[in-house]
């Protein structure tokens, strides 16, 4: 058999290894110069006012959490079709994770999951003060941009009852993507990316916070190096000075200038690559359109760029298929499990609260997400789409 197709292999742009040499031989190799202009890069390549480059998307997402502040224990909304680092998130900022169904074609929440689960927060008597062991209502809610899909943020605020400055997108697989024309970020409050190898712009590890609010960003910032009033470039550039304050307590949480050199010339190759990727999903489109007992990724796509981080596709007998792709040489992947599935979150949540997610428990069955990235060549894609065949054809 020819050798077999990855789930997904890094794109590097060419200039990434120079890029990497030059920070090394420039004496200065953690946050710095190289940060300060990957930060404005991005912010441009958005359409964000700020951006605070960070250590991951996990980090960003605690960081947020924990700089606005909000009271101990808060209920804070999250998709339960999730990656376990944002859940991770709400619980060592200090808060409670409150599931939120989805919806089943989008695969993200609704206005109608969104609401009901912060019914939920509030307690049968609805408010403060019921006989609820948990009557807040949501303080803050994280949504996640599934696979690329860009989630309608104001509809999604509104249902939960929050304003904009209490939404913290989860935006890992967000570049790219676009709503009503606008970029996933360019007018978010906090949005969190992630520059994690398998991600739309790898750096390996690495992410960042776009925020309108000059505040807030400001706070992010500190927090993401121990809450220190200067950061150490900033105290060994000429005519700085050793002393700092800690005005707040923070994270190690910062990314270094090797990291933000490979991100400035990632940044640059990524429209290419966002191209590669639609060419890719057309390719599945044409392909598998109507194959039996085969649901495609969500096609309302009104007035919204995808940004196809991933093709996830809906089979029955999910397991065995991906057992068989696996067989014919092809990888597959599931993105993902559903949090309220995880022995930790049901120990912690309990057993009624990860019930509460019926749509995400059926659908996460099914879920199978396809080879997807630049590097991905038409014979890959052939196997991918042939295995897929075979496998869905001795089905019926
Ligand atoms: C939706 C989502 N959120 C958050 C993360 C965490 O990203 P990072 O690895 O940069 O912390 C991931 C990574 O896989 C993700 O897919």
């Amino acid at each position: 058999m020819s050798s077999s197709v990855p789930f997904t292999i890094p794109s590097l742009a060419g200039e990434v290894a120079d890029a990497v040499v030059k920070v090394l031989d420039s004496g200065w190799i953690t946050t710095g110069p190289q940060t300060a202009s990957f930060e404005q890069e991005f912010a441009d390549y958005l359409g964000a006012a700020h951006v605070v480059s960070v250590a991951s998307c996990t980090t960003a997402l605690e960081l947020c959490l924990r700089a606005l502040d909000l009271p101990p224990g808060s209920a804070v909304l999250t998709p339960s079709l999730t990656f376990c680092g944002a859940i991770n998130a709400i619980l060592h900022a200090g808060h409670r994770p409150v599931l939120v169904d989805i919806d089943e074609d989008t695969l993200v929440p609704s206005p109608e999951t969104v609401a009901a689960a912060a019914g939920r927060c509030k307690g049968p008597s609805g408010g403060r003060g019921g006989s609820s062991p948990h009557n807040d209502a949501p303080a803050a809610m994280i949504v996640q941009n599934q696979g690329g899909y860009p989630v309608d943020v104001p509809a999604l605020a509104e249902a939960a009852g929050l304003d904009r400055t209490r939404i913290i997108e989860d935006a890992a697989h967000g570049p790219g993507a676009a709503r009503g024309g606008k970029p996933v970020g360019s007018e978010s409050y906090a949005a969190c990316y992630s520059f994690y190898a398998t991600k739309n712009m790898p750096i390996g590890e690495g992410g960042a916070v776009a925020s309108s609010d000059q505040e807030f960003a400001d706070r992010v910032r500190a927090m993401r190096l121990h809450g220190m009033s200067k950061d150490s470039w900033k105290r060994y550039l000429p005519g700085g000075s050793w002393r700092y304050d800690v005005k707040t307590v923070g994270l190690k949480a910062n990314m270094t200038d090797v990291q933000a050199a490979i991100g400035r010339a990632q940044l640059a190759a990524l429209p290419g690559w966002q191209e590669r990727r639609a060419e890719i999903v057309a390719g599945y489109d044409e392909a598998l359109r109507g194959l039996p007992g085969l649901v495609l990724p969500q096609r309302n796509l009104d007035g919204v760029q995808h940004a196809w981080h991933l093709y996830q596709v809906r089979v029955q007998d999910r397991d065995a298929i991906s057992g068989e792709l696996e067989a014919a040489g092809v990888a597959t992947s599931v993105h993902f499990i559903p949090a309220n599935q995880m022995t930790a979150y049901r120990e912690i949540l309990g057993a009624d609260e990860c019930a509460r997610v019926p749509v995400t428990d059926r659908v996460g069955e099914e879920l199978l997400s396809l080879p997807l990235y630049p590097g991905l060549t038409a014979d890959g894609q052939d196997r991918v789409i042939a295995a897929l065949t075979e496998a869905l054809r001795t089905r019926g």
